[in-house]
């Protein structure tokens, strides 16, 4: 495959050395174009060298091929890394000062991007508008991941791993080649809410649930995998439950705690959402008061805790939707019986305004932290709309089956 490298001026360009010389190891023809700026970071000899080729930044160098215009049109895969907040925004507006814009503007094939960069940066609005626009014209981001940042801060920002972008970036091609009739939610904006909120009483102390996360967080990979653009908002989940998700390239994934920060990014996400998907279980009262230190016996005996409400998300989202956009609530009930379990499901609907309620019964042993799950789906009129059994895998899948039948 003939894969175009653009690698912009971050610290991280130095890992980019280390993914050129992976996708040349699986064979590949790689060509690096390098901003002026990420030569301060590693020089043209590096780049040349471990590509095997002449390497540039400028259009005025081998004009009699028409660089610009050739490297695009030849490119199968376009990958970006690290992608600065700079480049994000010259490419967001369609920028084309050098041979790496230029090539972006030519090329017709999947682009790639991993961004890197200051928290601060990461969150602007300025870098979140730009993302969705990208997203919106199609090009994948992957990441940025969180951890330690050069300047000694840490949170969302960091670039993925060199082999983590080469996986992520090679499995998009092979998937856009080879699924193209699995496809059937390609381009599709979604944004699903997974896992459980922690409402803290002290520094080490909480009030959860149950919840897993795995339900959600199959929603989206099934949602993903048939070409959706998907925002993972989540909320407490385990590693081993994200780490499929964390590696899709069509995925990116939000951390939430609380309900408050729950809230505030499932309504980020909803602005340009066609889905909104409420799978996370939301705590629906909070301490009152959180200690600055950790409760003692020491420091009297607690009696109560009081408590306050939280906001109900999914119906201020569903409030407040805009037209077309299709909102996914979840109720876990714990019925006497199955009539019971449709008739609080209807009415839960009708009360949180959604179009379609996805209900499951759970228990000690049902529903959380399992494998499997059954659900039924009920929409307009309180109707069944569906019944699904088995992994909650092949359960998510059934979900967007119906989903997809209420879309526009
Ligand atoms: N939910 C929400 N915000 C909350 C509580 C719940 O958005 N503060 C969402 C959940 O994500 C889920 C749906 O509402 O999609 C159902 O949650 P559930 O706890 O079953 O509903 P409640 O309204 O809290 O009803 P109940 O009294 O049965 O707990």
């Amino acid at each position: 495959m003939n894969i175009v490298v653009g690698v912009t001026g971050g610290i991280a360009a130095y890992k980019a050395v280390h993914l050129v010389r992976l996708l040349i190891k699986a064979g590949h023809e790689v060509t690096v174009i390098p901003t002026e700026d990420a030569l301060r970071f590693v020089g043209l000899p590096t780049w040349e060298a471990i590509s095997r080729k002449p390497v540039t930044t400028s259009v005025h160098e081998d004009v009699a091929q028409v660089r610009h215009v050739a490297l695009g049109q030849a490119a199968d895969l376009v990958i970006i890394a690290p992608a600065t907040a700079n480049t994000i925004a010259k490419m967001t507006a369609g920028l084309a000062d050098d041979l790496l814009g230029t090539t972006l503007l030519a090329t017709t094939a999947p682009v790639v991007i991993a961004p890197a960069m200051h928290t601060e940066m990461w969150r602007h609005p300025a870098t979140r508008a730009n993302i969705a626009t990208l997203r919106e014209r199609g090009v994948t981001i992957l990441g940025p991941a969180e951890g330690e940042l050069t300047g000694g801060d840490s949170g969302p920002g960091r670039m993925l791993e060199p082999e983590e972008i080469v996986d992520a970036a090679l499995a998009l091609v092979g998937r856009v080649e080879d699924d193209g009739d699995d496809r059937d939610l390609d381009g599709l904006q979604v944004a699903v809410s997974a896992g459980g909120t922690r409402e803290p009483l002290d520094p080490v102390r909480f009030l959860g649930n149950r919840s897993s996360g795995r339900q959600g967080v199959a929603l989206a990979l099934a949602a993903a995998d048939r070409g959706a653009q998907v925002v993972l908002v989540a909320a407490n989940i385990d590693a081993g439950v994200l780490a499929d998700a964390e590696q899709h390239p069509l995925i990116r994934i939000e951390h939430a705690g609380t309900a408050a920060e729950l809230g505030d990014a499932m309504r980020a996400a909803a602005e340009d959402a066609a889905v909104i998907v409420m799978a996370a279980a939301v705590a629906d009262y909070r301490p009152a008061e959180v200690a600055d230190g950790k409760l003692t016996k020491e420091s009297g005996v607690l009696e109560s805790i009081d408590l306050v409400q939280n906001e109900d998300i999914v119906a201020s989202l569903a409030a407040r939707r805009h037209p077309g956009q299709v909102v996914v609530a979840f109720a876990a009930e714990t019925p006497q019986d199955a009539e019971e379990m449709l008739a609080r499901a209807r009415r839960k609907r009708e009360r949180k305004g959604v179009d379609l309620l996805v209900v499951n019964e759970v228990g000690w042993d049902r529903g959380f932290e399992t494998a499997d799950n059954t659900v039924q789906v009920i929409g307009d009129g309180g109707a069944v709309l569906a019944r699904s059994s088995g992994t909650k895998r092949a359960v998510a899948d059934d979900i967007w089956d119906v989903i997809a039948a209420n879309l526009g």
